[in-house]
């Protein structure tokens, strides 16, 4: 059995695990510069850890009065489809709530599916597209939720019980 997953803030000590992560889900940029530019953001950085190993991130912080923005969420390949993206959103969405934030926003590309299901699944929805708004020219959507109807969606999801999707992706 696995040891459960937990979240915290983002450490230096994890620098060299989130550079990995980093290289491992982005290979557009460079990794080192993200890291030193998240550590500004080092309220909104947090990290899921499982046993002694970092597996994912999340990074986040306000962007005006109302708004928190999701700047980057990367779960290891060895670790996706147990939830832990999941859990990195919930996280940072209940700080942007703590802090007074009213909603939450994020940029995806159009073509990462796994993502806008995600974003889709947990109520966020495509606010306007954003036209070669990554370095290799593809488009973004650019994603929005209310946070007291994310945490209204989320109840209603742990009612309905596991999705169908996860089964038919032969994931338990
Ligand atoms: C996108 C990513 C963060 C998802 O992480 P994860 O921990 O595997 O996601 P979860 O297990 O929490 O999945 C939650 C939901 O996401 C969606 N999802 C996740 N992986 C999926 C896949 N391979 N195909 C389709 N939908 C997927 C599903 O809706 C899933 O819910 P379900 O299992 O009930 O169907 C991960 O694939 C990743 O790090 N990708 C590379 C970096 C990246 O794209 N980051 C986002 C940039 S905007």
């Amino acid at each position: 059995m696995f040891p459960q997953p937990f979240i915290r803030r983002y450490l230096p000590d994890d620098e060299y695990s989130i550079l990995m992560l980093e290289a491992e889900a982005f290979n557009e940029h460079n990794p080192y510069e993200y890291i030193h530019f998240y550590e500004v953001f080092h309220d909104g950085f947090f990290v899921c850890v499982i046993g002694q190993d970092v597996v994912g991130f999340i990074v986040g912080y306000a962007l005006s009065e109302s708004e928190g923005h999701i700047f980057s969420l990367a779960v290891s390949k060895y670790y996706r489809n147990r939830g832990i993206a999941e859990l990195l959103i919930d996280h940072i969405c209940t700080y942007f709530l703590l802090k007074g934030l009213q909603k939450a926003s994020l940029e995806v590309r159009i073509s990462n599916k796994p993502a806008i299901n995600l974003y889709t699944k947990l109520g966020f929805s495509a606010a306007w597209m954003e036209f070669q708004y990554y370095s290799d020219g593809e488009d973004g959507y650019v994603m929005m939720t209310n946070l007291n109807s994310y945490f209204f969606r989320k109840e209603q999801i742990k009612f309905f019980g596991k999705s169908e999707k996860r089964k038919e992706r032969g994931v338990n």
